[in-house]
């Protein structure tokens, strides 16, 4: 099971309305998933009973201390991704969040006080060693503005702009805000729309991600199989020179 978290400290930044739409997207594209909420403000719930239909199941975990025992739960009854919205700040249940992530996806739309805001979500995953990826979301269709927040987030990270910023931009566009009042997600609401072009590409983007993240995982075993090839041959090796010795 792979499991994606939406989290930055900043409200309003669209943790909630990416998380939808990726969950859809997602499933649309032959996933099984299911929508987590960490929010006490029940922004996933309250989508969930506007929507007529229960085949995205959304559940409620408010106490870091359940993440980690459901996750297995959910893990072992077979679920492929978990997606997990988080409240604005920074609490016990989202750092639980992050750190039990297979990807932080940190939105931001593309603003001082947003940039800023994604400084401490940053700092927890690094410090759990998570990968992390920003979204920039409600950009206006083209302009400077953009260009100057992908590159002040690549600073931040310190990391290649196409690691780190994932693709495409998120424009602001009012299907987002229309499908979720109608308790659908923007590729329901308008599947052949920009939005929704827009959210598939993003999931795409999720993907390939997820799949370096396991290439990543495999290179660490194949250099640990190595290592410890590496440490029997030298036991070895000194084992016969103590023979020869004796
Ligand atoms: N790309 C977009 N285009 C237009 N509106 C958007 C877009 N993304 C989000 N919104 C709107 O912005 C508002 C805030 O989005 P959302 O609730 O997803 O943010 P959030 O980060 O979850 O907020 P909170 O921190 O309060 O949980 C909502 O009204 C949502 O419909
Ligand atoms: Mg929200």
């Amino acid at each position: 099971m792979h499991t994606i978290v939406l989290a930055t400290q900043k409200g309003g930044s669209g943790k909630s309305t990416l998380a939808i739409g990726l969950a859809l997207a997602a499933k649309q594209a032959g996933f099984t998933v299911r929508l987590i909420e960490t929010d006490p403000q029940g922004t996933l719930s309250n989508w969930q009973r506007r929507r007529n239909n229960d085949d995205i199941v959304v559940e409620p975990i408010y106490h870091a201390a359940d993440f980690a025992p459901r996750l297995k739960m959910l893990a072992e009854s077979g679920l492929q991704l978990a997606i997990v919205d988080t409240a604005a700040g920074l609490s016990a249940a989202t750092t639980a969040a992050i750190r039990y992530s297979d990807l932080c996806l940190i939105p931001a739309r593309p603003s001082v006080a947003d940039i800023e805001a994604t400084v401490s979500t940053l700092s927890v995953a690094r410090a759990w060693k998570r990968p992390y990826s920003f979204v920039l979301n409600q950009t206006p269709i083209r302009g400077q503005r953009i260009d100057n927040a992908a590159n002040t987030l690549a600073e931040e990270a310190a990391l290649d702009l196409s690691d780190v910023l994932a693709r495409p931009l998120i424009v602001m566009r009012n299907d987002h805000q229309d499908s979720l009042a109608n308790g659908l997600a923007v590729s329901e609401f308008a599947p052949n729309g920009k939005s929704t072009e827009e959210i598939r590409g993003l999931w795409q983007w999720v993907e390939t991600r997820l799949n370096i993240s396991a290439t990543n995982v495999l290179i660490e075993q194949v250099i640990s199989a190595a290592n410890g090839m590496l440490h029997v041959v030298a036991e070895r090796t000194a084992d016969e020179a103590t023979n020869l010795a004796s």
